[in-house]
């Protein structure tokens, strides 16, 4: 990264895996790099490697360049939990850093944070405490494991605080600091691109009828998308809602194989319903401030329309993310085409859910947990230590 070597000065190892990593990342580099107190090494783990999970996202949110990439791709998740330990490994001896640093709760996450731990390094969890309690849920299995070995944790809201106070995480280790996703969604927000944009070449005249309001709906949840079943019945739900208004569908890799897999294309052949491949960081903003309505089964994108005002539709049964319903603009609605069809008939009718920005989702988290590694590190000499 851009510092050159200063001895004596703490090292950071701070890793990424997947798409949804870099957006929370990008702005705690930001932070941890403006007090040029450390040296920060950032690995990426390979986990996501299309191009369009990656580089377009390390350009728009400016994040560096990975020091080390370990190019695990994909596999099971014992098989791709098991290839991110076995390469990080080597290079966690090799830096030999102070502090590693992970976010959310992809494979890569926790396999990070149990190399760091098995060796004495201490852990910093960024968006600990989640929980959707459900343990079917892959990433809520490395949610609960991830907190349990960390050493510093950080929160996005107080639901999360109570969550690790029930699973006996000592409350001097967590910090509620906000929310880094919305630190880089308010970073991003004045170079959003229209989404008119995305069709200006091949499609103008769809991209035109965007202006009158359409739906943003994204998918890629196995829940959703391997079982055939689900995801014909949430495809069809896709169409239906088409008929209402234009309905725009970026498409995970995952989703994409799925539906060609199961043959289920032709169930998105609609005159307002376009698919799109997976698009970068301020297209895909730029998309969810200018819909009417968007559906989803991502985490991230719920707490991305709470930050922007914009009704949300959560194709789950749960959520890990409860203040975007209690504060937000979020519903739970899960996989039912008569209960998601009257959530957006509603939604076109009154304007939907009107929402508050929760606590400490101020595009300042980032700062926040600057300081409190800074205290936990003793670089700060403002900060008592802990
Ligand atoms: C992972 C995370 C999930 C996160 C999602 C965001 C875990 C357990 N899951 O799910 O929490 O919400 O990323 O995208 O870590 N593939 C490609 N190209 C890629 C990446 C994946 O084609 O760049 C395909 C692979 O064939 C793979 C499938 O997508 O089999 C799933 O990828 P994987 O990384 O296992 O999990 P995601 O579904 O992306």
């Amino acid at each position: 990264m851009t510092h050159a070597r200063t001895s004596g000065r703490p090292k950071i190892l701070l890793v990424v895996g997947a798409r949804p990593n870099f957006m929370k990342m990008a702005p705690i580099v930001r932070a941890l790099d403006a007090t040029e107190a450390y040296e920060l090494r950032l690995v990426h783990t390979g986990q996501h490697y299309d191009p369009s999970m990656n580089e377009v996202f390390f350009s728009d949110l400016a994040l560096p360049d990975p020091d080390v990439h370990l190019g695990v791709g994909s596999g099971s998740h014992a098989v791709q939990t098991g290839a991110v330990m076995q390469a990080l490994e080597p290079v966690v001896d090799r830096i030999a850093p102070d502090l590693v640093v992970v976010v959310g709760d992809v494979n890569s996450t926790f396999a990070a944070a149990l190399v760091a731990t098995k060796k004495g390094i201490p852990v910093a969890h960024v968006e600990a405490g989640l929980r959707s309690f459900d343990r079917t849920m892959p990433e809520e299995i490395n949610r609960v494991l991830t907190d349990q070995i960390s050493d510093l944790l950080f929160t996005t809201e107080q639901d999360a605080e109570k969550n690790l106070q029930r699973e006996g995480i000592a409350a001097d280790k967590v910090f509620f600091v906000g929310n880094v996703m919305i630190d880089s969604l308010l970073h991003a927000l004045p170079r959003a691109v229209p989404p008119a944009r995305i069709f200006a070449r091949r499609d103008a005249a769809f991209g035109r009828t965007l202006e009158a309001g359409f739906a943003a709906a994204t998918l890629h949840r196995p829940a959703n998308v391997d079982d055939p079943a689900v995801l014909r019945r949430l495809l069809t739900t896709f169409a239906a809602i088409a008929e209402r208004l234009p309905l725009v569908l970026p498409l995970h890799p995952r989703t994409a194989k799925m539906i060609e897999q199961h043959e289920l294309s032709a169930l998105l052949d609609r005159p307002a319903l376009r698919t799109i491949p997976p698009q970068p960081y301020l297209v895909m903003v730029g998309l969810l401030k200018a819909a009417a309505v968007v559906l989803t089964d991502s985490g991230g994108i719920q707490e991305e329309t709470t930050g922007l005002g914009v009704p949300c539709l959560t194709l789950r049964d749960n959520t890990e993310r409860p203040i975007t319903v209690t504060e937000g603009t979020n519903r739970i609605v899960g996989t039912d085409a008569d209960r998601i069809l009257g959530a957006v008939d509603e939604i076109l009718g009154s304007g939907g859910k009107s929402g508050r920005i929760p606590p400490l989702w101020d595009g300042h988290a980032a700062d926040r947990i600057a300081r409190h590694v800074g205290a936990f590190l003793k670089t700060d000499s403002q900060t008592p230590a802990r």
